[in-house]
């Protein structure tokens, strides 16, 4: 098992990772699940006594104020105190919102993230941003705050369906092109069924926490994690406006072939980075230019109307702020 430093709390990585869980101190528990983790993960957590759970349906459709308001309903009715604690268990959706809903419940009560997706496990659970969708725009409410601690255990992912793991895959391939090129040179040495969890998970994880550490409220370095997520928040709109959603990393996929296009790098690197992406994962069309444009031109990092990306110096190294009218697209 391995510990990560973060600010004010401890990333606890590896098969024993469940053995840090302390809940000793707190006058009432909760564990926050959905239909799946309950099934599939809940067993796994070590015993202990006087806890309540509480479930609610799985999906980004789910993660709004409506099941807020049932999360802070049976806080309520428990009589949870603010010496009281929430564990999350899931995925990206639990983590947000189970974080917001401690943060805010008596103005704040503890939580712990106990991720169970790749994504939540390297991307969504480090760096404390918790929140909410809000009238069809994401992550619309919301705030920083950090967990007590983070407990990461590669053993939920066996439960996890193939195109969920792909997915959450797309934030690993991005930490190691923005800021790790022999974690490149790893993920592409190495057929996907045959990676090594546990190390690139802790790697991954390590490439996060050091740029959240160097940035907190993205003002600056924390901007390199935006890589492939411009054109990405763009394709995965157009999708979801089409009616016919992909997942999150389908859509970084893309918008990393996209990115790395714009940016300053060889053309061998360029061709590298799109050929890894094309032969391990299965993508939807890429729209057209002309159809991303006015989610491009509603991006929330614009400056002055121009689109802001942030673009690779070279593989394993990443520039912020660069900025680009639509027509240089
Ligand atoms: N806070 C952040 O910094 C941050 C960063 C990236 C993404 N996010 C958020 O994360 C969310 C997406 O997270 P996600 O991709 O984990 O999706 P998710 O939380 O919806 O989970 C995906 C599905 O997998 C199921 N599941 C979870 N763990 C499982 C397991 N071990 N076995 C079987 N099934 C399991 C869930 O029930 C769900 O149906 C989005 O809301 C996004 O906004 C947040």
């Amino acid at each position: 098992m391995k510990e990560i430093a973060s600010s004010d709390y401890s990333i606890w990585i590896g098969e024993n990772s469940l053995s840090k869980l302390d809940v000793s101190g707190y006058s009432k528990i909760a564990i926050l699940v959905d239909e799946n983790t309950k099934r599939d993960c809940l067993h796994k957590l070590p015993k202990f006594n006087d806890f309540i759970i509480i479930e609610i349906k799985s999906g980004e459709e789910h993660k709004n104020i409506t099941t807020c308001n049932f999360i802070w309903e049976e806080l309520t009715n428990n009589h949870f105190e603010r010496n009281s604690l929430l564990i999350n268990l899931g995925g990206g959706v639990i983590g947000d919102m189970g974080g917001f809903c401690a943060s805010t419940y008596k103005r704040g009560i503890d939580f712990i993230q106990i991720p169970t997706t790749l994504l939540a496990m390297v991307d969504a659970s480090i760096g404390g941003k918790l929140g909410i969708d809000f009238n069809g725009l994401k992550n619309q409410i919301g705030l920083f705050n950090n967990p007590k601690s983070v407990l990461v255990n590669p053993k939920f992912l066996k439960t996890l369906h193939d195109n969920k793991l792909k997915s959450g895959f797309a934030e690993v391939v991005k930490h190691a092109l923005i800021s790790d090129n022999n974690l490149w040179e790893e993920l592409t040495s190495t057929p996907f069924d045959i990676l090594d969890w546990g190390a690139i998970i802790l790697t991954s994880i390590q490439i996060k926490n050091n740029i959240i550490l160097s940035d907190p409220f993205e003002k600056k370095n924390r901007k390199k994690l935006n890589f492939g997520h411009t054109f990405g928040h763009a394709i995965e709109s157009y999708y979801l406006e089409k009616g016919t959603p992909i997942l999150h990393g389908e859509a970084v996929y893309m918008g990393m072939i996209l990115e790395t296009e714009l940016s300053p790098i060889p053309k061998e690197d360029k061709n590298e980075i799109k050929n890894y992406i094309l032969s391990n994962f299965t993508l939807a069309h890429t729209p057209k230019k002309s159809n991303l444009l006015p989610f491009l031109m509603n991006d929330k990092k614009n400056v002055q109307g121009k689109i802001n990306f942030s673009l690779l110096n070279e593989i394993g190294d990443c520039s912020i702020d660069n900025l680009f009218s639509i027509n240089e697209l």
